[in-house]
């Protein structure tokens, strides 16, 4: 087991990977907890839960409302849990994103921790502090940035994972790779086939080096000012093709970041070779690396994008493997790069 400290503005955060859920009661620091978590992992892990009240919440990014929040406060109520309580969040990144945002609010703030249960929530969701929950429709809408006290990255758990969702989870750690570390991008393509195989050793390593990457830059940036818009590389248009064709998250981002390769390769940044080389480890892994999609509703969906600015958009862009740089890049400029797709 490895564990790395990330110092948040509300708090500090110790993220344990390649520990056991099995273990979680060694790191509950109040004599209460409540565990928040959905009913697939309920069904799969209660037996290894400590002894402990289960409040269980439904799946699917649909129920990641203000709804569940409220019936999730009105449990804790029924349960007459107070200020001592400690919440622990066991599940992927829609129970840590709902459980750091009740948390954050119920009684005006409560000790909370994770388990986090898929490689995305290990790998992404569960570092970085922020929680929060969607609001008609629009994603992740309002929340809070609060760190919890612990996270816990079993990789025991991957085990049951359904294999869309271990591919969906590999996309961000070739993005971690890809705009910071070169090395981890140089093993990755390596040991492709064992990290895909859920090899425990080799995933605890990628685990642990995509927290170092994320932790390193939130730590750097909490707030979303600058750096922490690198681990938007393959995102703006990801979130683009999201949208318009509603592939899955990490499906978008694959093919995003295949077009923010090429786009680093025509301003001379990436050279063609490295191009290639992360095309190949996104195709070895089995995400996709072209989703076809209607040009004019991508632009129009890259115009509403968030980091927008008049026609222009703050684009992460390759120098070369593992060294990210965000420029602005003109509308037009993600047009040209659509047609030559
Ligand atoms: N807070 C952040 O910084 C951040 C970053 C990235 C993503 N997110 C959020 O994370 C969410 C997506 O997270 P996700 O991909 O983990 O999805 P998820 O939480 O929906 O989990 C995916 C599916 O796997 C099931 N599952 C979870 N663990 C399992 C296990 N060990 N075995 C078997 N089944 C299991 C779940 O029940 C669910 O059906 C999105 O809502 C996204 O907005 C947040
Ligand atoms: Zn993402």
């Amino acid at each position: 087991m490895k564990t790395l400290e990330i110092k948040g503005s509300s708090g500090n955060s110790l993220i344990h990977v390649g520990e056991s859920l099995r273990n979680l009661a060694k790191y509950i620091p109040a004599e209460r907890t409540v565990i928040i978590t959905d009913s697939n992992v309920r069904q799969y892990y209660e037996k290894d839960f400590p002894r402990c009240q289960v409040i269980s919440i439904g799946t699917g990014e649909k129920i990641k409302t203000l709804e569940t929040v409220g019936e999730i406060f009105g449990q804790l109520i029924a349960l007459e849990a107070d200020r001592s309580v400690f919440l622990v969040g066991v599940g992927g990144g829609i129970v840590c994103d709902i459980t750091g945002f009740v948390a954050s609010t119920y009684l005006r703030g409560i000790r909370f921790g994770f388990v986090a249960s898929t490689l995305l929530a290990q790998v992404d969701a569960s570092v970085g502090g922020k929680n929060g929950v969607n609001f008609k429709g629009y994603k992740n809408m309002v929340g809070v940035f609060n760190q919890p006290e612990f996270v816990i990255c079993d990789s025991e758990m991957l085990k049951t994972l359904p294999e869309k969702e271990v591919i969906a989870g590999f996309a961000e750690i070739v993005k971690h790779a890809a705009i910071a570390d070169a090395e981890m991008f140089a093993f990755l393509e390596e040991n492709c086939r064992r990290a895909v195989g859920l090899n425990a050793e080799i995933i605890e390593k990628l685990v642990y080096d995509s927290v170092v990457i994320k932790a390193g830059v939130v730590n750097r940036d909490e707030k979303e000012k600058g750096e922490r818009r690198k681990l938007n590389f393959g995102h703006t248009f990801g979130h683009a093709l999201e949208k318009t064709v509603g592939v899955p998250h990490g499906e978008a981002v694959s093919a995003g970041m295949v077009v923010a390769s090429k786009l680093s390769v025509s301003r001379k940044l990436l050279s063609a070779d490295d191009a290639e080389r992360i095309v190949n480890l996104l195709k070895n892994i089995g995400l996709p690396t072209e989703i076809p999609a209607d040009r004019q509703k991508v632009i129009e969906a890259l115009g509403k994008d968030k980091k927008r600015e008049r026609d222009k958009i703050h684009f992460v862009l390759l120098n070369g493997i593992g060294n990210a740089v965000v420029d602005e890049i003109s509308l037009k400029e993600l047009d040209e790069a659509l047609i030559s797709r």
